[in-house]
């Protein structure tokens, strides 16, 4: 038993040993093939730097972090909560109504996928109206994220929803009003 993994150790460390010499061998003739007298010791510490990482396999660790920065706002718009988007609204309803009839600003209801600027006797910024297209969700979270970065020029006083949540939560509430 003792011996068998005696032996079955130095076997290994023989193997290991070949594999780092094959390994060095072939290191070192691409060192070879690439160097054309530039730094030897750059040269030097790439192949070194190989040798040691083919063994070890790193694909499974690099690829998955890269990605990932746009927010996916399809997915937060499925796990979008309406209750908390009516809350949320609190903070519109000071210029917005939800009843047809205007404030300060436009009516919001129904205004998910309603043209842009197309409420009949409000007096729209031309900003507004140079936006153009359709309120759709997408739109929607985009111009509420940042209103004055999105609409140049738009009479719309508000600095915007930070937490793409919300953004979300808000335009699935404002999906129910019609
Ligand atoms: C201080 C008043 C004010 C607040 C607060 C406000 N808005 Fe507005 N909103 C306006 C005005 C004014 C306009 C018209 C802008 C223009 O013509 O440039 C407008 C326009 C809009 C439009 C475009 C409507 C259309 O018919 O094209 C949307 C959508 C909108 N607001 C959503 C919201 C939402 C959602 C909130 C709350 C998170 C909000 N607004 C908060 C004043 C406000």
């Amino acid at each position: 038993m003792f011996d068998t993994m005696t032996i079955t150790k130095a076997a290994g460390a023989l193997i290991g040993a070949l594999l780092f010499l094959m390994l060095a061998n072939w290191a070192a003739s691409a060192i070879y093939q690439v160097g054309s007298g530039e730094s030897e010791v750059a040269e030097g510490e790439e192949g070194h730097a190989q040798a040691y990482t083919i063994p070890v396999p790193e694909s499974t660790g690099g690829g998955a972090a890269a990605e990932e920065e746009q927010i996916d706002f399809a997915a937060l718009m499925a796990q979008a909560d309406v209750a908390a988007g009516e809350k949320d609204f609190g903070k519109c309803k000071a210029c917005h109504k939800l009843d047809g009839s205007d404030g300060v600003g436009p009516h919001l209801n129904g205004v998910v996928n309603r043209a842009v600027a197309s409420v009949g006797g409000f007096a729209y910024s031309d900003g507004m109206v140079a936006h153009g297209g359709d309120w759709t969700p997408e739109a929607l979270q985009e111009f509420l994220a940042n209103p004055k970065g999105v609409v140049q020029g738009t009479k719309m006083s508000f600095a915007g929803l930070k937490d793409p949540q919300d953004r979300a939560d808000l335009i699935a509430y404002l999906e129910t009003v019609q």
